[in-house]
């Protein structure tokens, strides 16, 4: 062995275990997150942290609890400041970029004195869109998504799950390049939330817009995504990033599919092990 070897060998064995920012295939990137650094207090989160979305994909992100999922699509969807680094849509900056964002707390996210029509129009109306014109335009999106949900009525009148449709025609409405989820269904039961995985995996399909979900529901991550995202413990980092390789539609018959439980398995394993690292 040359003496270069050798080094490159040290080299190896002491360099930080990187793993490449996109996933295992490498598709095409919509969002490109460079150098990201976040501290909250002291505490740090993200250290130079890079991150490549698939285009026109579904990925879910899975880590840890408290690992800092929330705060990532929130610094890549501008809810929360970066602290250094770059987010890039398609090489523009979020300002030119139309997003949506689904929040964990439907209870908060609609206008209790909006009818969920008016809810949904509310995007439209803020940027000046004709009344008749937005009424055409939630009509569409309702019959294109096929939802059948009564639009006259007050958030307190639905429940959970047609609240959370309601956020999530909301946030469509602008035909956003990208639509963002905190664990959309973690608030509902457990017959609400599967009937949302097939509405929410349906809307994929329809929009081809590229989705990014955060779920502490590892099943759930692997049953709707085309790639998941395993973060590390603090400060977060990618600990594997998997294509799903599984057709879609996906349903009952998908959670009993070998490559499915292999890939669940596998995942597990990966989370159990950043569980446990100290
Ligand atoms: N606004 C904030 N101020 C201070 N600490 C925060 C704030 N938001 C999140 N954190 C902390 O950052 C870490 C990551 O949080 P979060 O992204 O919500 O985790 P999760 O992976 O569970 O979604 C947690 O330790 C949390 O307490
Ligand atoms: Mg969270």
């Amino acid at each position: 062995m040359t003496m270069t070897a050798i080094l490159e060998d040290t080299a190896a064995v002491l360099a930080p275990v990187r793993q490449h920012p996109s996933p295992d295939d490498r598709p095409p990137a919509h969002i490109t997150v460079r150098g990201l650094y976040k501290q909250f207090q002291g505490s740090v989160i993200y250290e130079n942290f890079d991150i490549d979305i698939p285009r026109g994909k579904f990925v879910s992100i899975f880590g840890p609890n408290g690992c800092g999922k929330s705060t990532l699509i929130n610094l890549i969807s501008g809810l929360i400041p970066l602290d250094s680094g770059e987010v890039l849509f398609d090489g523009k900056t979020l300002a030119e970029t139309r997003i949506g964002y689904v929040f964990q707390n439907y209870r908060e996210a609609l206008f209790p004195w909006m009818t969920a029509f008016d809810n949904i129009a509310y995007a439209l109306k803020l940027r000046g869109v004709p009344k008749a014109e937005a009424h055409e335009k939630v009509r569409k999106l309702v019959a294109h998504l096929g939802v059948k949900i009564d639009l006259t009525i007050y958030p307190y009148m639905m429940s959970g799950g047609q609240q959370q449709l309601v956020s999530i025609m909301r946030a469509l409405i602008v035909d956003p390049e990208v639509l963002f989820l905190d664990e959309p269904f973690s608030a509902l039961d457990y017959e609400m939330t599967l009937f949302m995985r097939e509405q929410l995996q349906r809307i994929f399909e329809e929009t081809g817009t590229t989705m990014v979900l955060v779920s502490h529901d590892l099943e759930e991550a692997v049953y709707l995504a085309d790639y998941v995202l395993l973060l590390t413990r603090r400060p977060g980092n990618i600990a594997a990033y998997p294509k799903v390789e599984i057709t879609r539609p996906r349903n009952d018959a998908t959670l009993a599919n070998p490559d499915f439980v292999t890939l669940k398995s596998n995942c597990l394993e990966i989370f159990q092990r950043e569980v446990r690292r100290s």
